[in-house]
This record gives structure tokens, sequence and C-alpha cells, in this order.
């Protein structure tokens, strides 16, 4: 089994750069000028953050930057203490994110579940 740990050393941190754009709501991670990942988002109601086009690009996919990217995003709405996270746009892989704690909601209309097509994280 490989350790998390040991994943996360072979990131090679010292070419990464992170840009966060906190008016124009966007995260790039760069390696060596190249954009290999990309999230935006947007904030409602003062209190929700939409992530949306959240991507890396294939060649550098399996590698642990989404999950650097993603608990960036993470942070950075803590740090404004917002309440919830959701997912729109429908193309992030659900799985992906449900190993950082997103969950499906799910609503009862007449006592039957329905899925109302929103992940959210409850912060
Ligand atoms: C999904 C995506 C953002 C993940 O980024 P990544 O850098 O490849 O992922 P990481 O290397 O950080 O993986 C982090 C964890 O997520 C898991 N994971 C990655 N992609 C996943 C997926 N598609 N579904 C479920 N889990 C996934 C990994 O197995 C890993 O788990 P582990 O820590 O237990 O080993 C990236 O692969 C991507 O942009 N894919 C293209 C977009 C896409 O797939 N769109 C779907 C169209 S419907």
């Amino acid at each position: 089994m490989i350790s998390k740990k040991r994943k996360y050393r072979d990131i090679k941190f010292t070419r990464l750069v992170v840009n966060i754009d906190i008016i124009g709501c966007s995260a790039h991670l760069r390696n060596n000028n190249k954009t290999i990942g990309s999230c935006k988002w947007e904030i409602q109601n003062k209190g929700d953050m939409y992530i949306s086009d959240f991507g890396i690009e294939d060649k550098y996919q399996g590698k642990g930057y989404g999950n650097f990217l993603a608990r960036i995003v993470i942070d950075l709405a803590k740090l404004y203490h917002l309440k919830t996270i959701y997912l729109i746009d429908g193309a992030i892989p659900e799985g992906f994110w449900q190993q950082l704690g997103f969950k499906t909601k799910f609503l009862y209309k007449n006592k039957v579940k329905v899925d109302t097509g929103n992940v959210e994280l409850k912060l």
C-alpha cells in the first residue's frame, strides 16, 4: 500500500507556484510557468461558496495536485467563515470530493428520498 505521506512528497513543491486571485475568485497551480490546474468559485448569500471549473491537466493528474488545490480552496472558505461549499457544473467527479468530506445532498419529498443534485461540504 502506498502511504499518503510518500505520495504527497512526490509533488515537486520547489517548482510549484500557487496564484490565488481573491477578487477574480480563481486559483491556479503553475509549474515552470505552465498552468497545470485551476479552479473557479463564487461566493453567494455571504455564506456559501460554489466551486466550478475545477481541473488538473491530464499529464499532471494522479500526483496529488488536485487534492492540494482543493485543500487551498477549502481553507480559503474557512478563512472567510463561509458555512457551506457546493460543487456546481456537474463536471466534477464526486468520488474525488467525497474523500475530502463532501456529501451528496438528499431531500425528503413525501417521505421519498430525492437526490438534489448538490454535493456539499458543511464547514
Ligand atoms: C478529478 C481531478 C481534479 C483529480 O485531481 P488529481 O490531481 O488527478 O487527483 P489527486 O492525485 O490529488 O488524487 C487525490 C485523491 O482523489 C482520488 N481521485 C482522483 N480522481 C478521482 C476520480 N475521478 N474519482 C474518484 N476519486 C478520484 C485519488 O485516487 C486520490 O485518492 P487517494 O489520496 O486516496 O489516493 C483531476 O483528475 C481532473 O481534473 N480530472 C479531469 C476532470 C474530470 O475527470 N472530469 C470528469 C468529467 S465527468
